[in-house]
């Protein structure tokens, strides 16, 4: 891994994986193609570590030409593809784009990496394409099922999982059709600094810190399961450099908070931190407002093959990554208003969920 092209660099786990991967791999050279959707920005990648290793380029990852051009000046080795719209609500209310990014674009970036790296069925020495995916594409599990493994099925459910669960598959063919080396992780729900205010944990920190409502989707009863960013980005790492072409890796947080659970722990920290605020006690701004369409109940992970192959396990507990997480966007309230294009912290989920609740 010398010259690696990470897609999506400009969001949240991107950014955080950029970040990363300067500080622990002091001879790597990155170039970061991001087009800067609404929920990428140039503030996400500000005070690098060693910032002359870094290249931002600004692009689409489907304009085959400009991808073409950047694997072949900066001779590049290794893919870590993140680029996707990547919030389900917004793919309920418009789901085009899910197909154009996470499908033809993940189409588009494999087979330049194809036609770069492959003579026949061998692939130039070192080469990789690592696709980073999610445990939404195998569906929704009961409160006892098993969780997921590496052999679950797909059941994709919602048009953000069925586009994951398409790039997923095609990433597969091109390693079964022409031995692209590829490899492959599904992460559960991630979390921490830079996280867009669209996604539960920094809307609900978000708008309790100015008392704003908080809308919890039914009954708040569905669960997931929350690995902090870094360490997601640590399993990633940790794939490349030692995973095994054609591998698939489950990486997740070994937790089952429920929705309102999580809700009720941000607003305990925040009457903690603030006892002051006019806010206190935050619980009395929990909204249920109307559900999801289609909403998966469950999400869990079975992370024995990473564990026992690669050595990697989260240790953060959730309690201390949510404290961290608050103090971080506490800390950082320009970056909110830099991110937030409407200025006025005006966040959609609120606003969508407001017309239909
Ligand atoms: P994000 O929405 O924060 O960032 C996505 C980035 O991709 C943005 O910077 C955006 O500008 C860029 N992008 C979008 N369309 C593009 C295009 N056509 N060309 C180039 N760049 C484009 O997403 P995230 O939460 O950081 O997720 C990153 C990846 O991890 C996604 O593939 C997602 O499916 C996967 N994932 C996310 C989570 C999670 O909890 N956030 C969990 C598991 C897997
Ligand atoms: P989200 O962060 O959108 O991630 P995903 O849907 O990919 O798991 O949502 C996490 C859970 O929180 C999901 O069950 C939907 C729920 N949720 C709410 O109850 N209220 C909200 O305002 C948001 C954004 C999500």
């Amino acid at each position: 891994m010398k010259n690696v092209l990470i897609t999506g660099g400009a969001g949240f786990i991107g950014s955080n994986f950029v970040r990363y991967l300067l500080e622990h791999e002091p001879g790597v050279h990155i170039v970061n193609l991001d087009a800067l959707t609404y929920a990428g920005s140039l503030e996400n990648l500000r005070n690098l570590p060693d910032p002359a290793r870094h290249t931002f380029v600004q692009g689409d990852i489907r304009d085959r030409p400009l991808v073409d051009m950047l694997i072949e000046k900066h001779k590049l080795d290794t893919i870590v593809h993140f680029a996707a719209e990547s919030h389900v609500d917004r793919s309920i209310a418009g789901p085009a784009a899910f197909i154009e990014t996470n499908i033809i674009g993940t189409f588009q970036l494999l087979d330049a990496a194809r036609a770069a790296w492959m003579d026949g069925r061998a692939a130039r020495p070192g080469v990789r394409f690592h696709h980073v995916s999610t445990d939404e594409v195998y569906g929704s599990l009961g409160p006892d099922d098993p969780p997921f493994t590496e052999q679950t099925p797909y059941s994709p459910r919602s048009p953000y999982s069925a586009s994951k669960a398409a790039s997923d598959h095609l990433v597969r063919s091109y390693a079964h059709t022409y031995g692209l080396p590829v490899t492959i992780s599904n992460s559960s729900n991630n979390y921490g600094p830079n996280q867009f205010p669209e996604k539960l944990i920094p809307l609900m920190i978000l708008n309790g810190l100015r008392g704003k409502r908080l809308p919890v989707y039914g009954d708040g009863r569905q669960i997931r399961d929350w690995l902090h960013v870094t360490e997601h980005c640590e399993a990633i790492r940790l794939i490349l450099k030692s995973g095994v072409v054609g591998e698939t890796y489950n990486i997740g947080g070994g937790n089952q908070p429920t929705n309102l659970s999580i809700v009720k722990q941000i607003c305990a920290l925040l009457d903690e931190r603030f006892p002051e605020s006019p806010h206190c006690p935050h619980e009395r701004l929990i909204e249920f407002v109307a559900d999801r369409p289609g909403h998966d109940l469950r999400y869990a992970m079975d992370t024995r093959k990473i564990r026992s192959t690669l050595g990697w396990q989260p240790r953060q507990t959730l309690a201390a990554g949510l404290r961290e997480t608050i103090d971080w966007y506490i800390g950082h309230l320009d970056w909110l208003k830099a991110v937030d294009e409407q200025g006025d912290y005006q966040l959609w989920i609120t606003e969508n969920y407001a017309q239909r609740g």
